[in-house]
């Protein structure tokens, strides 16, 4: 399974990167917004940082809502460097403009997705990836990874080649539960991919070998 920062923070994306597991990253507007970036010509400065940063895939979103407008920015972000996937959201016009990409090359995620009936028409269109986020399922009262489990099964049977990318991950937990559903990709706050490190038993375990160390320092 890959691994993903789920932020537009420069410092928290060098923090992953350093840690040398990282293989993308995924922003949305209101990461974005939460940075204070203002301004296309900031916005499209601090993608470009990005992908400067870490080498692999970067999630950039349009905010159109019509099919004109995602394809004309689709394909500016696109022209800022290779690394760039356009991210769409899961409405009509996007499935649209998901193919029209598709056609042209030009890789996509697909976000904003809560069924399975949503991946089937993003992967139809050719998506390159598909973003379920299992948190906010969670939030309803579901169960965000069973929806990981069953997109798995479904483009498994059928072959498809978009892949899973399990979003709105909230704890350490949820990444090693979509690990074990067969994501594809995870894409993570910073203190998710940290909780992966803690054990009381590692801290303690730690703390008696420093200690016995000193007796033969
Ligand atoms: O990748 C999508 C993610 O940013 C949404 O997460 O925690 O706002 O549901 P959250």
């Amino acid at each position: 399974m890959k691994f993903f920062i789920d932020t537009a923070n420069l410092e928290q994306i060098k923090e992953a990167h350093d840690l040398g597991i990282l293989d993308g990253v995924t922003t949305n507007p209101s990461l974005m917004a939460k940075e204070g970036i203002k301004g296309s010509e900031a916005v499209m400065k601090h993608y470009v940082d990005i992908c400067e940063m870490v080498e692999g895939d970067i999630s950039a979103e349009v905010i159109s809502t019509d099919f004109d407008g995602i394809v004309a920015e689709g394909l500016v972000l696109a022209a800022l460097h290779k690394n760039i996937v356009v991210k769409v959201p899961m409405i009509k016009d996007g499935v649209k403009a998901i193919k029209y990409f598709t056609d042209k090359g030009i890789r996509t995620n697909c976000t904003l997705i809560f069924s399975a009936g949503q991946a089937i028409l993003a992967a139809k269109a050719g998506a390159t990836y598909v973003s379920p986020f299992i948190g906010r399922v969670d939030d309803m009262g579901a169960d965000g990874v069973e929806l990981i489990y069953q997109i798995r099964r479904i483009f498994d049977i059928q072959g498809y080649k978009t892949e899973i990318l399990a979003a709105s991950i909230r704890n350490a937990l949820h990444i090693i539960k979509c690990a074990e559903a067969g994501a594809d990709v995870c894409t993570c706050p910073l203190d998710s991919i940290l909780g992966l490190l803690k054990h009381p038993l590692t801290d303690s375990g730690l703390a008696k070998f420093l200690e016995d160390a000193k007796k033969f320092a």
